[in-house]
């Protein structure tokens, strides 16, 4: 079976889309955003020298809005516009060069070239392709979803990847502070170093009805955390007491998503964000969220220091693919 890609599609629907593509009024971008707000998803300077302060802001915004962006986060920003030129240079391929990555339709994994990964109510399909292989550790990764072309796509991806470390580690450290626990035990609760970090390509091309689409529906991340680049076409959402909010675009920022496996672990001190994606009428908007997980085997649950019997545990615990599976076939967790 041929798999029609929102690429294809965009190419020849210069100026209506197809129905299946037409939110619902209660999803549609222009009907359902906040207009002229001045709230806003909170910046935070990660080399701030007070870490007390940086730890005090992580835990404001984990625990608010389960989303901030980072500025100052140690990771060049030449290698995140090296990460970035690939990754474009690749959805620009001739359609055949990217078949060769698509994934197979009855295989379990996650990776490789593909649309609309989740299926939705209403068979309602998302305005995006999308790219996924993991990036760490080297002992997980399948080179056969990487792309050869262009050719530095591998060494710009291996380089984005080491810088990521750092930013994991500090964010980690401030996560579990912030919690009363020592420095080093959220990122062990999540694995330590043998945590995943999955890559994701998302592609979605201009739209002539931007307003009555979405690129990605309201969704919580299952990850740990998720550190995402986009390019400069704003179309982040974040959800907050039940309004949505633009995340506005700051050049050389990493956004952070804390995921349903920190706010299991924190038994529900930090949130996992409601978050979804707007489309662009004239722009192709791309995104690089590195989705931050525990190992596939390792069980998850709120943190044994941060519970007793006037603090239940909130979440029951589980191994990390039991709780995808759960969460993808929409079965009670
Ligand atoms: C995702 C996601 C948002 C974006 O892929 O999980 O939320 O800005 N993407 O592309
Ligand atoms: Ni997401």
């Amino acid at each position: 079976m041929e798999v029609e890609r929102v690429q294809e599609i965009a190419n020849f629907s210069k100026e209506t889309i197809p129905e299946e593509f037409i939110r619902t009024t209660y999803e549609q971008p222009a009907l359902t955003t906040v207009q002229g707000t001045v709230l806003e998803v909170p910046v935070i300077d990660l080399s701030a020298p007070d870490e007390e302060k940086v730890v005090r802001a992580i835990v404001d915004a984990s625990s608010n809005w389960g989303m901030f962006q980072v500025v100052n986060h140690g990771i060049p920003h030449e290698t995140v516009r090296k990460l970035k030129e690939v990754g474009k240079a690749f959805f620009e391929l001739p359609p055949h060069e990217k078949e060769a990555y698509a994934k197979s339709p009855g295989s379990q994994s996650i990776e490789g070239y593909g649309t609309k990964l989740q299926r939705e109510v209403e068979g309602k399909k998302a305005w995006v392709d999308h790219l996924f292989h993991k990036i760490w550790p080297p002992s997980e990764i399948n080179y056969q979803f990487w792309p050869k072309n262009p050719p530095s796509y591998r060494k710009n991806n291996e380089e984005y990847a080491k810088h990521m470390h750092g930013v994991v580690d500090k964010l980690f450290r401030c996560l579990s502070l912030g919690l009363g626990l020592e420095g080093n035990e959220m990122k062990e609760a999540m694995g330590g170093d043998n945590m995943v970090y999955l890559l994701k390509i998302n592609y979605y091309p201009q739209c002539p009805q931007a307003d009555l689409a979405l690129g990605v529906p309201a969704h919580t991340d299952m990850s740990a955390i998720t550190i995402l680049v986009p390019n400069d076409v704003q179309g982040l959402q974040a959800c907050k007491d039940d309004h949505w909010y633009d995340v506005e675009y700051i050049p050389n920022a990493l956004i952070v998503h804390i995921g349903d496996q920190i706010e299991i672990v924190s038994n529900g001190k930090y949130k996992s964000v409601l978050h979804r994606a707007k489309v662009n009428k004239e722009k192709t908007r791309i995104s690089w969220p590195v989705f931050v997980e525990p190992p596939s085997d390792l069980e998850v649950g709120p943190h044994p220091k941060l519970v007793n019997e006037a603090n239940p545990p909130k979440f029951k615990s589980k191994k990390y693919s039991q709780y995808c599976f759960c969460k993808l076939n929409k079965t009670p967790q």
